[in-house]
């Protein structure tokens, strides 16, 4: 039988959600036997993008492919190496978009998309999109089908999940950075709305509050978003169970600091 235990990290925001992936992927990849593990770094470097640097230090860390968003493109240096890493950025970006929105290895396909409601890229139509490409990861009879779907809508992600249930194995939400407790497994598919960041954990959505409530009352911004770096912090992985490309079992670890909270597990439906 085709079993694999799948790591699924959400949008990691700068050097302090690096540091939480570093201090506690190894340890858990052995505790629960992860072979797979797939992660959002849209904001690792400083909140905005990824850069070389910061993607070789997360691949190191026990990350096989990286997915991206909105953001995927803020630091240009990594367009050069978009080819050669495993990078993803959203696979519905126009033709002749650089990079990849599709990775494939053995038999796991990696498929990052975006989705249209608050985010101000013209992409192409995020369904049409994620149908065509599982159809096409099928015909070359790949089991393990996972979806990064970065949106900021929790109803577009449901819809391309109830399109999608039963025929993948996973589809989780990215982007708002906030984790939601709505894991559930459906016709052996994985859904999450969101997995919630890796850092900062009381500023806003990874950064410094005062800059954006600044811009949010004013409509001006005084000064630049910056990653929060003091205070508390969290990781937070969800882990599934893969047979033969079905999901039989999910639970999403979050650990605040070095402490770890209570964990989450899929409902099965
Ligand atoms: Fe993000
Ligand atoms: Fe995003």
């Amino acid at each position: 039988m085709d079993r694999l235990k799948i790591g699924l990290i959400g949008d990691i925001v700068g050097k302090v959600g690096r540091n939480m992936v570093i201090s506690n992927l190894e340890r858990l990849k052995k505790e629960y036997q992860i072979d797979f593990v797939i992660a959002n770094a849209e904001n690792a470097s400083g909140g905005f993008g990824l850069n070389y640097k910061n993607a070789n230090e997360l691949l190191n860390a026990g990350i096989d492919v990286i997915t991206g968003g909105n953001h995927s493109f803020d630091k240009s240096e990594i367009i050069q190496f978009m080819d050669s890493l495993p990078i993803l950025r959203p696979l519905n970006y126009p033709l002749g978009v650089v990079g990849k929105g599709i990775f494939v290895k053995d038999n796991i396909a990696v498929i990052n998309i975006m989705g249209h409601y608050g985010i101000n890229i013209n992409v192409d139509n995020a369904f049409v999109t994620l149908e065509n490409a599982i159809s096409e990861v099928k015909k070359n009879g790949i089991k393990n089908i996972i979806i990064d779907f970065h949106a900021e809508a929790s109803s577009e992600k449901r819809m391309a999940f109830c399109m999608t249930r039963g025929k993948i194995s996973a589809l989780f939400g990215t982007h708002t950075h906030i984790g939601s407790d709505d894991l559930q497994i459906q016709m052996d598919s994985f859904y999450v709305s969101d997995l919630g960041l890796c850092g900062a954990y009381d500023g806003v959505i990874g950064m410094e509050y005062e800059a954006p409530l600044q811009k949010a009352k004013m409509g001006y911004g005084k000064s630049h978003f910056k990653v929060l770096e003091n205070g508390n912090n969290i990781f937070q992985m969800a882990i599934l169970t893969l047979e033969n490309g079905k999901c039989k079992d999910a639970l999403k670890i979050r650990i605040l600091n070095e402490k770890r909270l209570q964990d989450i597990n899929a409902i099965n439906l």
